[in-house]
């Protein structure tokens, strides 16, 4: 029997669903879900995961390997990372593919909390097939952006930017360039290959003339986030422009930009800055989570990453949770969820 062929746990299935889920995209407007479907000596009849909107779901993916495998899964159990879906969107409802395909007992990893498509578990239970929930930490880290996202009603928030030492985002001159190193920047436009948008001030666009496209390794990648360009000045001949894939927003209440992100069916966006965008952001509570690439450099004069957020005292102060840190080259990338941003 060769490795794949061995039986596995459920627990095991389910690591094995959380590994394929990962395979999917981590941008666009649906989570990242894997599928093993297991018979009852616990051998491997069908996997699958899902490849993004439009897509089969990761159980009906599953269900088509067991068929292209020519195995019978009547009687199988489905382990999934996420609780099938009970509504027809894009695709048909997975609760009725899984009834239909003759599947005895349903595991998942995490409770769907969008409106429209949860209350599959019940769905399947008034059906006579069990849906236990088996709550998985792969599974949870996979889905957190999507889910803090579908649990708030708007994109998932992550403030970025690179400072110095001294908290600095620019020279007294205006100039940022560059104040950390290529090590630091790749990481960066890796994050954008994964996000639905990224966001700036029109201060920014007129400072920098960013292209804020995604370019990992140097090449503009595949997938390229929406271009949000925030305020009310006019910035056309920018680069940012360059393409229809941009998106102006004249308003200076982020409420606004996030509403107009979320019919897009935007689901994560990178805020890249500049301060005062950033300051208004973090300000409102609208902030899930920082990325922050900190330079050993220091400056002295210079807009500050944030200013103006209304805290006077310690007690008050935005603290990080769930925080990393890795070196990037001479720099460090600090990522951090806020305790109130969500
Ligand atoms: N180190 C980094 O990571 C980084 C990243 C980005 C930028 N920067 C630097 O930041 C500097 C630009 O700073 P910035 O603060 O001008 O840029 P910004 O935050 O990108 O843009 C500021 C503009 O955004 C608009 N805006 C949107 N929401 C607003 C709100 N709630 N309140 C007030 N205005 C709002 C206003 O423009 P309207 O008047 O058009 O409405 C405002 O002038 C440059 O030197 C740039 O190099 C550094």
């Amino acid at each position: 029997m060769s490795d794949a062929d061995a039986a596995l746990t459920i627990a095991q299935a389910m690591d094995r669903a959380v590994d394929l889920a990962a395979l999917g995209p981590a941008h666009g407007p649906n989570p990242r879900v894997g599928c093993v479907i297991l018979n009852a000596d616990g051998a491997v009849l069908g996997e699958g995961w899902h490849r993004g909107a439009g897509t089969a779901h990761a159980e009906v993916a599953a269900i088509a390997d067991a068929r292209a495998r020519g195995t019978d899964i009547t009687g199988g159990t489905a382990v999934v990372t996420l609780e099938p879906c009970s509504h027809t969107g894009r695709t048909g409802p997975c609760v009725d593919a899984l009834t239909e395909a003759g599947v005895a007992a349903v595991t998942y990893a995490v409770a769907d909390p969008g409106q429209a498509s949860s209350g599959g578990a019940d769905v399947l239970t008034s059906r006579g097939i069990p849906a236990i929930h088996a709550p998985h930490e792969g599974a949870t880290a996979l889905t957190h952006r999507w889910l803090t996202a579908m649990r708030a009603g708007r994109p998932y928030v992550i403030a970025k930017w690179a400072a110095t030492l001294d908290g600095r985002m620019a020279a007294a001159d205006g100039t940022s360039f560059w104040i950390t190193g290529p090590q630091a920047r790749e990481h960066a436009h890796a994050v954008r290959a994964q996000v639905d948008a990224i966001a700036v001030g029109t201060g920014t666009v007129l400072a920098d003339d960013p292209q804020l496209s995604a370019r990992p390794g140097g090449e503009e990648s595949e997938h390229q986030p929406l271009r949000v360009v925030i305020g009310r000045t006019d910035t056309a001949g920018r680069r940012v422009w360059r393409d229809l894939h941009a998106l102006a927003v004249a308003s200076h209440d982020p409420r606004d930009t996030l509403a107009a992100l979320w019919e897009r069916e935007v689901r994560t966006v990178v805020v890249e800055g500049g301060p005062t965008v950033l300051s208004a952001f973090l300000r409102e509570g609208l902030v899930d989570e920082v990325n922050a690439y900190i330079a050993p450099a220091l400056l002295g004069a210079g807009p500050s990453v944030v200013e103006g957020l209304g805290i006077e005292t310690m007690a008050d102060a935005l603290r990080g949770q769930d925080v990393n840190f890795q070196l990037l080259g001479a720099d460090i990338l600090v990522t951090a969820h806020l305790s109130r941003g969500f």
